[in-house]
């Protein structure tokens, strides 16, 4: 398979990562996730934009346009010949001595991205799956898309242990988001997410799910809601770029309703179908 490292089409098998790249030591660095469907990019600019704002966040300036780098990833996927996947992109501030503060302005930051072939989680889907609660323990700028990402390793890890699909965080009892995916409960007929706020990831997927909601008649608002209204929702689940949209039909091995995907949800997976297609 071929790469992007550093602005330029290699083989996989010719790139070096130095080891002092500060992604490497420091996950000093951001990425993107995006969906291939069909051979094209899907939400491609948004993904691409959000890079750059993550980036510019924590200081990096991403040293292409967002056209330059929808043309590599173009590229990118062409060579592959990837028809269903995803595209991992990711910039990390660079290659220097080991040192906590930034290094000089002279350092160039990192680029690198890669494909990888993946089916939508069709039975998943269609079945729904169960999830665990679990305390949120990141920090206060969850609305980057930072390389840092030991806490939801540990929370997917515990989810996958207690033989769920993923663990819906909370901050003392409010839902955030799952650990790679943005969660929303319907309570009769109305759908509610967590605002885009600093404590969740504002998901590409979650701002489609806005769209296609609002275009088709749901009510959807943007309102945290607690723990205990997620239990009671008639309908929860989640939405990601990889993840798609997802029923949870069971959440710390209690049944949401009737522990069967609910009707919204349904509609909602249907429109989505309807938008990648
Ligand atoms: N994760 N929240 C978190 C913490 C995430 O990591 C993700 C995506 C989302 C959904 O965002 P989007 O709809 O833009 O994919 C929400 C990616 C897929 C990952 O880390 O693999």
């Amino acid at each position: 398979d071929k790469v992007i490292f550093n602005g330029r089409l290699t083989e996989r098998s010719q790139i070096n990562i130095d080891l002092e790249d500060r992604g490497y030591q420091f996950g000093d660095g951001v990425y993107e996730v995006i969906r291939v469907y069909n051979g094209s990019l899907f939400t491609g600019e948004e993904h691409l934009q959000r890079l750059i704002e993550s980036a510019e966040s924590i200081q990096i300036k991403v040293p292409y346009s967002i056209s330059e780098m929808k043309n590599l990833l173009l590229k990118l996927i062409e060579e592959n010949k990837l028809f269903s996947g995803i595209i991992y992109i990711q910039i990390t501030r660079g290659v220097s001595q080991r040192n906590h503060l930034f290094p000089s302005a002279d350092v160039v930051p990192s680029f690198v991205a890669y494909t990888r072939e993946l089916q939508s989680p069709t039975e998943a889907m269609e079945k729904g799956v169960p999830a665990i609660t679990l305390e949120d323990i990141r920090w206060l700028r969850c609305d980057i898309k930072s390389l840092n990402l030991l806490p939801n390793l540990l929370a997917k890890q515990k989810a996958s242990e207690a033989g769920c699909f993923e663990a819906l965080q909370h901050r003392s009892g409010t839902v955030t988001e799952g650990s790679s995916s943005n969660v929303s409960i319907v309570v009769d007929g109305k759908i509610k997410t967590h605002p885009a706020t600093n404590l969740i990831l504002n998901g590409i997927t979650r701002q489609v799910l806005l769209d296609i909601s609002r275009k088709n008649g749901l009510e959807i608002i943007e309102e945290a809601f607690s723990v205990e209204e997620m239990l009671q929702a008639d309908e929860v689940f989640l939405s990601g770029t990889t993840t798609e949209i997802m029923p949870i039909i069971e959440i710390d091995k209690q049944k949401i309703a009737n522990g069967q995907p609910g009707p919204v949800t349904k509609q909602l997976q249907v429109l989505f179908e309807d938008k990648i297609k």
